[in-house]
C-alpha cells in the first residue's frame, strides 16, 4: 500500500510518472489505483514491461528500434526501483539512511576454509575502522572455528551469540562484549550449537537483528563454511568479501564459495527471503535448478546457458535473472602473499573462471602480505593494526577498505 496522503506533492508526482511507465497513464492518474499497489503487483507489471522492451528478446529488429527499446527499458527499471523503495517492507532496513553509500555498512568475510587469515582480517579491519572513529561491531558466525575473540585480546567471553540464539538475551546487543581495541564483539562459542545450524525463522531473526545493530560498521566473520545459513549471511551483507591465498586448494575453495553463493542467490529469487516480493514460479524454479544442480557426474553448466534458456523459454524472467547476475559482486582478497606476479595470476584466474562460468564479475580488491609480525600478533593476542598502525599489514588493509568503498579517512 502506498500512503499517498503522507507524501509530498513532488514525491507523488514521481510515483505517478513511474506508474505511467509500469502501468498506464490512466491508471497513474487514479489515486485509488496507485494507493492500492503492492510489491507483488508492481513486480508483475515490471516483468511484463521488461519482457516487452528487453533488447535481447528482439535481436532481429533494426538497430534504431533496439536502441529505443533500451531507453524505454531503463525508464521501466528506474520506475520499478522507485516504487519498490516505497513498497519495501523489510523491517531490517527501517530507519536506515537512504543513500547507497551510507547503506554500505554490513560487511561479511567468507571464503576458503581454515587457517588462511579470515578472522585475523575481520578483527584487524574492525580495529582499523574503529581507530578512524567509527563505531564497529564484529560478529563471530564461524561455526566450529569461533576464535575472533582471541584476535581481539579476549580469552574469555562472559556472553556470546549463543545467548541470543538460545533466547537467554532478548536483544543481540546484550551478547556484546567491549574490547580494549575499539570494536564491540559479539563472539561465538564453537563448543556449542552454532549460527550455521539454526532453523529458518531464527536465521531471519538473526539477520534482522544484525542489520539493526546500532553501529557504523558491522563485520561478520563467517569462516569458510558453505552451508545455506552461512551463505545467507553472506548474501545479506552490503559488501561480501571472499578470502583466499595463492595456494590452489585455497583459491579453488574460494571460487566454490563464490559459486555456491550465486546459486543460492538465484534459487532465492522467490519466497520469503527474496526482496522482490515474488510468488514462487515453478517453471522458473525448475529452470534455475537445472543449471545450478546438474545431475551427478555432469559437467558444470555455465550461467550463460541459463540466460539463453530463459531467453527462449521464460522471456518474462530473463531480466530478473540478469539482474541477479549483475547485482552479485563478490570482492576478492588474497592473503599470505609473497609474490606479486603469482598473486596477479591467481586473481586473474579466479576472475576469468567466474566470468566464463558464472557470468559474475569478481572485484579483486587487494592483498595482504605474509608477515612474521602478523603471525606473532596472532600468538600474542594483540591486533597487528593496533600494534603497528603504520605497518605493512595495516596499510594494505586500509587500501582494501578504500577499494571496497569504506570511507576510512575521517
Ligand atoms: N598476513 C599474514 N601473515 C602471516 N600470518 C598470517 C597472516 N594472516 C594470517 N596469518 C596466520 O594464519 C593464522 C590463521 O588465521 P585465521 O584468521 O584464524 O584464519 P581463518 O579465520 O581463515 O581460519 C593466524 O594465526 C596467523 O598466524
Ligand atoms: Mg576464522
Amino acid at each position: 500500500m502506498l500512503p499517498l496522503h503522507e507524501l509530498k506533492g513532488e514525491e507523488i508526482y514521481r510515483i505517478r510518472v513511474a506508474c505511467a511507465f509500469l502501468f498506464s497513464v490512466e491508471q497513474a492518474r487514479d489515486d485509488a489505483f496507485v494507493a492500492r499497489l503492492d510489491l507483488e503487483r508492481v513486480t508483475r507489471a515490471f516483468r511484463e514491461k521488461a519482457k516487452r522492451y528487453h533488447p535481447d528478446l528482439h535481436r532481429d529488429e533494426p538497430r534504431e528500434m533496439i536502441e529505443r527499446r533500451k531507453e524505454r527499458l531503463l525508464k521501466v527499471m528506474d520506475s520499478y526501483d522507485l516504487l519498490r523503495s516505497y513498497l519495501r517492507t523489510d523491517p531490517g532496513r527501517e530507519g536506515e539512511p537512504a543513500s547507497a553509500e551510507a547503506r554500505k555498512r554490513l560487511i561479511a568475510v567468507g571464503g576458503a576454509k581454515g587457517g588462511i587469515g579470515k578472522s585475523l582480517f575481520a578483527a584487524n579491519l574492525g580495529v582499523l575502522l574503529s581507530s578512524r572513529g567509527y563505531r564497529v561491531v564484529l560478529v563471530d558466525l564461524d561455526l566450529g572455528g569461533a576464535n575472533l575473540h582471541l584476535y581481539l585480546g579476549k580469552t574469555y567471553l562472559p556472553r556470546c551469540i549463543n545467548d541470543f540464539l538460545e533466547k537467554r538475551t532478548p536483544r543481540i546487543e546484550d551478547a556484546l562484549t567491549e574490547t580494549q581495541y575499539g570494536p564491540g564483539l559479539i563472539g561465538g562459542d564453537s563448543s556449542r550449537f552454532g549460527a550455521a545450524n539454526i532453523g529458518f525463522s531464527r536465521k531471519i531473526k538473526l539477520i534482522k537483528s544484525i542489520k539493526r545493530i546500532d553501529a557504523d560498521y558491522v563485520i561478520l566473520d563467517l569462516g569458510g563454511d558453505t552451508s545455506f545459513n552461512i551463505i545467507d549471511f553472506f548474501l545479506s551483507a552490503d559488501i561480501g568479501i571472499v578470502m583466499a591465498t595463492c595456494d590452489p586448494a585455497a583459491y579453488l575453495e574460494a571460487y566454490n564459495f563464490i559459486k555456491v553463493a550465486l546459486y543460492r542467490k538465484l534459487n532465492r529469487i522467490f519466497g520469503e527471503e527474496s526482496d522482490l516480493g515474488l510468488k514462487k514460479d515453478e517453471r522458473l524454479a525448475r529452470l534455475i535448478a537445472r543449471v545450478t544442480s546438474p545431475a551427478d557426474g555432469r559437467r558444470a553448466i555455465p550461467m550463460s546457458e541459463l540466460v539463453e534458456a530463459a531467453r527462449k523459454e521464460q522471456p518474462q524472467n530473463l531480466f530478473l535473472i540478469q539482474q541477479v547476475l549483475q547485482s552479485y559482486r563478490p570482492k576478492l582478497v588474497l592473503n599470505l602473499v609473497e609474490d606479486q606476479s603469482i598473486m596477479m595470476d591467481v586473481a586473474g584466474r579466479i576472475q576469468e573462471v567466474a566470468r566464463k562460468m558464472l557470468s559474475t564479475t569478481v572485484d579483486f580488491v587487494g592483498c595482504l602480505p605474509l608477515e612474521a609480525q602478523v603471525q606473532h600478533s596472532a600468538r600474542t593476542l594483540t591486533p597487528v593494526t593496533a600494534q603497528s598502525p603504520q605497518g605493512l599489514y595495516a596499510s594494505h588493509l586500509a587500501a582494501i577498505a578504500k577499494e571496497v568503498g569504506i570511507r576510512t579517512g575521517v
